[in-house]
């Protein structure tokens, strides 16, 4: 990735990740990410700020010395998590005079991580400041967002907000500003939901912190920088607040067809009653654009056929997914068919303990969907349009 400067003094470093289709082994990357890094240039001292993953020590090197950076004196990390600590080894050794400069928690992750010995460290506490000559650079604690550790650095003279994971994207482009909102809004608001949203509270907290910091500019750590604060401040406004839509999603897999037919039968009543409704088939579909969808479903309904005495393993992945994301929904309920028994039902609900969530009736059936069955789901469509009626959902 070129260098690119976001003003006199503040260039970006960091590296492109077009190919990569999966972080953490479990979310979906279709566009790819970044894994950002900046340089500040003070008058006295020169501060990197975050390091890139590991295997992209050669690239953000390259950059370092496109920047004309020969020596540093502070590496700044806002986030233990190996995505923006990876070069730190690397970095460590080939900057022998460079102080790393992080939390406590931060530090003692980077310590089990990366084994760097204590007096390498300068700690920093919420609020403290440290010069770099004619620029100072503010150290805001901020944890989870999106680890407990986590902290930004605001550089006082610009205003501008090293956020780190908060307002970030999962989204490899090379446009360094954010430009159009209709390209960065969809991978902003995936990363939200995979990432974020568990933390959603904690995320009001900061907004509310940083609406009295004058932030001109947002530098995260993935995806593009924010020279206009404002749209992705307020998408997360939008996005961390419990507000839901007049939306249904149903997630569902069928092994012979009969859950399937349930699923178009309560989409097709559903939409008769004027309810924007989203059927997902586990089978294909895109787990980050159904975490994307929880952020605005009041209604999650998941259905699932009976495999051997439980629900289907990918239904199950599906509510363990929602349960670990604490989705936002009011209502969930479970429907499905099974040939001779078992806990489908039981065990589903069982799952998803940590949404607070109301749970509507169950459609559960023997067999192929009849006529009782038939009305059994219309019954449960007029539940759910009168809950989402009575909560005056958007
Ligand atoms: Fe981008 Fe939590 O690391």
């Amino acid at each position: 990735m070129a260098v690119r400067a976001i003003n006199d003094r503040v260039c970006a470093v960091g590296v492109i990740d077009w190919d990569r289709q999966v972080f953490d082994e479990l979310l979906t990357l279709p566009e790819g990410t970044t894994y950002n890094a900046y340089i500040v240039k003070g008058s006295e001292k020169t501060a990197l700020i975050d390091a890139v993953d590991a295997g992209f020590e050669e690239e953000l090197i390259t950059n370092l010395i496109r920047a004309d950076i020969a020596s540093l004196d502070y590496i700044i990390l806002n986030h233990a998590e190996q995505d923006h600590t990876g070069a730190l080894p690397m970095l460590y050794e080939l900057f022998p005079s460079a102080t790393i400069v992080t939390t406590e928690k931060c530090q003692d992750l980077i310590k089990i991580l990366h084994q760097i010995p204590n007096h390498r460290f300068m700690i920093v506490k919420d609020g403290e400041t440290l010069s770099l000559g004619d620029c100072t650079l503010e150290f805001l604690e901020t944890p989870w967002v999106h680890w407990p550790e986590t902290m930004m650095t605001y550089l006082q003279e610009d205003k501008l907000l090293f956020s780190c994971d908060l307002f970030g994207a999962h989204f490899a482009t090379s446009r360094l500003i954010a430009m159009d909102e209709r390209i960065w809004y969809g991978p902003a608001k995936r990363y939200f939901a995979e990432i974020m949203v568990p933390f959603r509270a904690k995320v009001r907290d900061h907004l509310e912190r940083l609406s009295s910091y004058e932030i001109a500019c947002i530098a995260p750590s993935h995806g593009p920088v924010h020279a206009n604060p404002t749209p992705i401040v307020e998408a997360y406004q939008e996005w961390s607040s419990e507000e839901v839509k007049n939306l249904v999603i149903i997630p569902y897999i069928s092994m012979h067809g009969s859950t399937k037919t349930m699923v178009r039968t309560l989409t097709d009543a559903l939409i008769r009653r004027g309810i924007e409704t989203r059927p997902f088939d586990l089978g294909r579909a895109d787990t980050g654009l159904i975490a994307s969808l929880l952020l605005d479903a009041a209604t999650v309904v998941i259905a699932t056929p009976t495999v051997l005495f439980g629900p289907h393993p990918k239904a199950a992945n599906i509510a363990f997914i929602a349960n670990m994301l604490r989705a936002k929904c009011r209502f969930v309920s479970i429907i499905g068919s099974y040939g001779w028994g078992g806990k489908a039902v039981e065990d589903l609900s069982g799952m998803i303990s940590k949404i607070d969530a109301e749970l509507l009736e169950p459609v559960y059936i023997r067999g192929q969907l009849n006529e009782e069955g038939t009305q059994l789901l219309e019954n449960l469509a007029d539940e759910i349009l009168k809950r989402h009626t009575d909560n005056n959902l958007p």
